[in-house]
């Protein structure tokens, strides 16, 4: 579905992204993987139109999407979410997914004005939406709540949640376990290989936690000092000599990488 080609991407004179390219497949939940600063994040910026890339291209389905804005790759059905997650603090959480599709009749005071049925009729199949997206995500008792109350791990739900609202074919999410609790951290688990089966999407998966990845992803791509050092199995990547040297230069990550 993605095809990456030789990305580069600099900040000065640093090589955040230095000669990336990878595949993920249409219908994997491909898991990205590798130590702090390896470039994980800043590649899926340029992927999602966030940065444009210093050099190299991305390809969706055989198209060139290289640089495109991010709301063109939404409506190609590309969606991310944020190593931070970014709700509306002062909206319920059911209004934040409820402002998720674009072109709702609502948004022009023409509109507003002129139609207003047309315009109750939406907000109800988008309520019923968001309650239907809710019930997925087992946090339906949270519908009214202010999103700004939610703990960690409920934002990333409610993260992965925007994503149900529209169509997507493939999301990317940037560490979207990281903080969460374990009980937590398996409902999102599950959100993603329901979602994966259920729906068809693709989900290229960015995680420190390899309890995590390895439940969930196959295959595994490394990035090292902004390059893929190696893809495969989660199995083979943690017996990876170069992977575990790769994890042993950074301290902190290493003892889940080894013991796991
Ligand atoms: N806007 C920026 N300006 C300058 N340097 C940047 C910028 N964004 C990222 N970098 C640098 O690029 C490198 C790669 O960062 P990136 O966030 O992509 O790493 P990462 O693999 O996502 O790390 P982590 O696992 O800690 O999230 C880091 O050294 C970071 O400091
Ligand atoms: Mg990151």
């Amino acid at each position: 579905m993605i095809r990456v080609e030789d990305l580069h991407r600099h900040f000065g004179g640093f090589h955040a992204v230095d000669g990336a390219s990878l595949t993920i497949e249409t219908g994997s939940i491909t898991g990205l993987i590798g130590p702090n600063g390896a470039g994980k994040s800043t590649l899926f910026n340029v992927i999602a139109g966030v940065l444009p890339p210093t050099s190299g291209r991305v390809f969706m389905d055989g198209q060139e999407i290289t640089g495109l804005p991010p709301h063109e790759l939404f409506h190609k059905g590309l969606l991310r979410t944020f190593q931070l997650a970014h709700e509306f603090a002062s909206m319920t959480v059911r209004e934040n997914l409820m402002m998720v599709p674009p072109g709702q009749s609502g948004e022009t005071i023409w509109k507003t004005w002129f139609q207003r049925s047309r315009i109750a009729r939406e907000e109800a199949a988008l309520r019923r939406q968001a309650d239907e997206v809710l019930d997925f995500l087992t946090i339906r008792h949270l519908a009214d709540e202010k999103a700004g109350n939610l703990s960690g791990g409920q934002k990333k739900l409610l993260e992965l949640g925007r994503t149900m609202m529209v169509d997507a074919k493939i999301v990317f999410l940037d560490e979207v376990g990281a903080g969460v609790n374990r009980t937590l951290l398996m409902t999102i688990a599950d959100a993603i290989i329901r979602l994966n089966k259920e729906r068809g999407y693709t989900f290229c998966v960015i995680e420190h936690d390899m309890d995590f990845i390895g439940k969930l992803c196959d295959p595994v791509i490394v990035m090292a000092e902004g390059k893929v050092l190696a893809q495969g199995s989660a199995t083979d990547i943690m017996r990876n000599e170069a992977v575990i040297e790769a994890y042993l230069g950074t301290g902190l990550k290493n003892k889940d990488m080894v013991g796991a």
